[in-house]
């Protein structure tokens, strides 16, 4: 399968990989989803709407930085590295993420279209203006936006929230061009993310999918590749390796 792959990837000129929480699940980055998954432990309206964050700041905070913390301490993993690398064999290349993790661009991936913002930015909650990042938040005592004086939240794409309109029209048109669509460590039920596999498929790219696990994705996909996205990934890199060194 990797070898009708590697075929594939070298006859394919534009490319679009979206990737969702398991590509950095090898990196100790919980997911959201399955046994082990951030929202089986906590209630993403309590923590991940604006209506949970005004009424009660402190707590949403509280986890926010408790996932910041967290983030601080891995590393991205041979999945992030393999990514980075395969840029190289398309003319054009496009990684769109749903993470907020900031992972793919210190593993040195290019141009990443985050959907769903970073967890290490901050934005006003009133007057929307993005503000430093690395800025300490105590939750008890929360610094005012220094344009309005409002509340300062996380750069996220909250539930309910529209995505950062230029990024998600990019990666669709992106997505309409290309040859080949990897879908990779996602559950594939958060749209508009989720919509984009299915917009390549109608667009006659071909479709691969990098999850352990079954997707809605999976009926669709002409490639399943049903493991962990950095043992895949990096077959797949040596596989193209040793085939442009022959
Ligand atoms: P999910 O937690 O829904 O799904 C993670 C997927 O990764 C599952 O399908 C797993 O089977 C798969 N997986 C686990 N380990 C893997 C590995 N080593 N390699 C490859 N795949 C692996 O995460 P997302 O699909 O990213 O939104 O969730 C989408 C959005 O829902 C997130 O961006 C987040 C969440 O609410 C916001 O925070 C706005």
């Amino acid at each position: 399968m990797l070898t009708k792959l590697a075929t594939l990837i070298e006859r394919s000129q534009a490319a679009v990989v979206l990737t969702g929480a398991g590509i950095s699940a090898e990196s100790g980055v919980p997911t959201f989803r399955g046994a082990e998954g951030l929202w089986g432990k906590f209630k993403p309206e309590e923590l991940a709407t604006m209506e949970a964050f005004m009424a009660n700041p402190k707590i949403v905070w509280e986890w926010y930085n408790w996932r910041r913390e967290l983030l601080s301490n891995v590393e991205p993993n041979a999945g992030h590295t393999a990514l980075c690398r395969l840029e190289s064999y398309f003319e054009q290349f496009t990684l769109v993420t749903q993470n907020v993790d900031g992972l793919h661009q210190k593993a040195g991936s290019s141009q990443v279209l985050e959907l769903h913002g970073n967890i290490a930015r901050n934005k006003c909650a009133e007057c929307n203006r993005q503000l430093d990042s690395g800025i300490t938040i105590d939750p008890d005592n929360l610094t005012p936006c220094p344009n309005c004086g409002g509340k300062i939240r996380p750069d996220i794409v909250w539930f309910g929230e529209m995505l950062p309109e230029d990024t998600i029209d990019t990666a669709f048109t992106r997505t309409r061009q290309a040859d080949i669509f990897f879908c990779i460590g996602t559950s594939a039920l958060v749209h508009p993310a989720a919509t984009l596999p299915v917009a390549a498929k109608a667009s006659g790219a071909t479709l691969v999918e990098i999850n352990p696990e079954p997707t809605p994705i999976s009926e669709i996909a002409d490639i399943c590749l049903h493991d962990k996205a950095g043992l895949v990934l990096s077959q797949l890199l040596d596989c193209l390796k040793d085939r442009s060194v022959a």
